[in-house]
């Protein structure tokens, strides 16, 4: 395992378009191993492949319950909204209060290629579909409502 350099802001692998993933081999559970390592490093409760400079559509997540890994994940229903604040990895400095469903259903395959499904709910919700839409090169920022710039170094 390894902690590999989260891409910033600016960097234009962020704002592009991840490709499926179609071979479940040793390389991917690399890449998940290293991205669970690297998300927890930096305290973050979610990461997407893009962050670490990988093109491809798979994020680690965990707010508390457990490593979730899923790869080519899709949101196939959304129930309700709640705005909260949320931050980025790849945005240091940056929070915004950020429109999310309540609940989300996801479509996914596990690092074995088999699909599964899984619900989320509030904070678990909203990590799954800031870490999906990272895979569409979209950023918290993009949907915020407000914007709130960190002025010292506290927290
Ligand atoms: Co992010």
């Amino acid at each position: 395992m390894a902690i590999r350099n989260i891409r910033q802001y600016g960097d234009e692998v962020l704002r592009k378009k991840s490709k499926k993933v179609t071979v479940f081999d040793e390389k991917l559970k690399q890449l998940l191993a290293d991205m669970a390592e690297t998300m927890r490093h930096a305290n973050g409760v979610g990461l997407a492949a893009p962050q670490v400079g990988i093109l491809k559509r798979v994020i680690v997540i965990d707010v508390g319950e457990g490593l979730i890994e899923l790869i080519n994940p899709e949101i196939i229903s959304k129930e309700g909204e709640v705005v909260e604040i949320e931050g980025c990895l790849s945005i240091p400095g940056i929070t915004g209060e950020v429109p999310r469903p309540q609940k989300v259903r996801v479509r996914a395959q596990n690092p074995e290629g088999e699909f599964v499904e899984i619900e989320g709910e509030d904070l678990l919700a909203r990590a799954l579909c800031h870490e999906i839409d990272h895979l569409d090169g979209i950023l918290f920022i993009d949907k915020a409502k407000r914007i709130f710039e960190e002025d010292s170094k506290e927290g």
